[in-house]
């Protein structure tokens, strides 16, 4: 972690009705102190129902918390059954959206096109995309990790001007360490961040490495998010199954404090 700030983000995927993500987020309002939200960004990305009841909590109860979506479409509207339009989120105050997702690219068959008109279509409604990116345990046994995770940074990025580029935030997740428990190695993890923010410098300049958001996800919790976060081109984490517990999530928002 350099000096930009850090962003941990919970991705609640298809888990939480309405009641249970009111519930998982005043608990975990109830555990972070004002330090911690002087010192990191958080965020959470509940399913599109439970948005707009989650905006109201935030914004009346003033919680230190953004709120995110999982997906989006990237057309501000039209005859695309079962999707939701980036404006639509931006008006209830959505600030983070995840895309391109390894769920979302091997379940339902997003491409590096569509991630890329996504990623446009959420700058030009003034939020801020996650692009994810990362390798399966094949392409890892292969030796084709770092260039799977090029190729999917260069196209989740194509046309995007390097000042909007540094404003991102691009989550590397190894897709074999995805829910399975198994974590890479804190200097694994660190290399194919490292990777990333090359990737971005050579295809958009320096500024923009310096000043985008890496995170690491696959299998983060509370024991291992310390480690992470002392790595150099580490500056947050994607948190799945870890992020639906307030307990366990309140811990990793506050890794500084962990043994
Ligand atoms: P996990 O999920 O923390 O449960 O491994 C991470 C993710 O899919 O974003």
């Amino acid at each position: 972690m350099a000096d930009r700030r850090p962003l941990i983000s919970g991705n609640w995927k298809m888990h939480h009705d309405h009641f249970e993500a009111i519930r998982t987020l005043q608990k975990l309002a109830y555990r972070l102190t004002n330090e911690d939200a002087e010192l990191v960004d958080a965020s959470v990305h509940p399913p599109f129902i439970d948005i707009r009841p989650l905006q109201i909590v935030i914004e009346t109860d003033d919680l230190p918390i953004a709120l995110g979506a999982q997906n989006c479409h990237w057309e501000d509207k039209g005859a695309f059954t079962g999707e939701v339009a980036p404006p639509m989120l931006a008006k209830m105050h959505v600030s983070y959206i995840i895309c391109g997702h390894s769920e979302r690219r091997e379940l339902f068959g997003e491409t590096d096109d569509d991630v890329n008109r996504k990623v446009k279509a959420i700058l030009k409604h003034e939020m801020t995309p996650i692009l994810c990116c990362g390798e399966t345990l094949e392409e890892r046994e292969a030796g084709e990790a770092e260039a799977k995770v090029e190729r999917q940074v260069r196209a989740g990025l194509d046309k995007v001007k390097g000042d909007q580029v540094a404003g991102m935030v691009i989550a590397y997740e190894p897709i074999w360490a995805i829910g399975t428990g198994r974590t890479a190695s804190s200097d694994d993890a660190q290399a194919m961040c490292g990777t990333v923010r090359r990737v971005v410098a050579d295809a958009h300049g320096a500024d923009a490495a310096a000043g985008v958001r890496v995170q690491y996800g696959g299998s983060v919790k509370p024991t291992n998010i310390k480690e992470l976060m002392t790595m150099p081109d580490i500056d947050g984490a994607l948190v799945g199954g870890a992020s639906l517990d307030p307990d366990d999530f309140a811990r990793i928002i506050q890794f500084r404090l962990q043994p």
